[in-house]
């Protein structure tokens, strides 16, 4: 494989997903389906492109409870359950969800102090049942937009597909 991982700061986000997705499917077609290495190679491939404080995966393993899956960046809370921190709003409502600012954000989980924005996207298996949330998280504030939403969404919406 001589796929590398892009580096898209310094360009508008939509322009950036329109490389990275195509990329992402690239890499993904070589992973088996195998869901863990697909969600450790989306949780790369985003982290390097974009230079983010924080990306990765947080699987539903339980009717109510999120528990850390592949990522990079500082080490990630382990457990989240629904009803906690934006991941768990996130779950529950089954929706993007962009903040701002995460000090202004009721029951913020952090697991970065350095954290100040994020992004969480929700990911469903084909059927439509939510299998996990993918959270990437800066030290900048407001440095999500929508582009990051479709954006992320279009990256999702790969994995499980092979
Ligand atoms: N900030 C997240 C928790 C996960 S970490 O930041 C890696 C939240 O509030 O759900």
């Amino acid at each position: 494989m001589t796929e590398t991982t892009l580096l898209l700061t310094g360009m508008p986000r939509s322009a950036a997903y329109d490389e990275l997705v195509p990329q992402v499917a690239s890499v993904l077609s070589s992973c088996g389906g195998d869901v863990v290495a697909e969600m450790a190679s989306v949780a790369c491939l985003v982290h390097h492109a974009f230079g983010n404080l924080w990306t990765g995966f947080y699987r539903v393993v339980g009717p109510s409870l999120l528990r850390v899956g592949p990522y990079q960046g500082t080490l990630g809370c382990i457990d989240i359950p629904f009803e906690r921190g934006v991941c768990g709003a996130c779950a529950r409502t089954r929706r993007t969800i962009v903040v701002d600012d995460v000090h202004a954000f009721a029951g913020h989980i952090a697991c970065d102090g350095r954290s100040a924005s994020e992004i969480v996207v929700p990911v469903f298996a084909p059927d439509g049942d939510l299998i996990a949330v993918f959270d990437v998280d800066s030290e900048h504030k407001a440095a999500f937009t929508n582009d990051d939403a479709d954006g992320l969404a279009r990256v999702v919406a790969l994995l499980g597909r092979h």
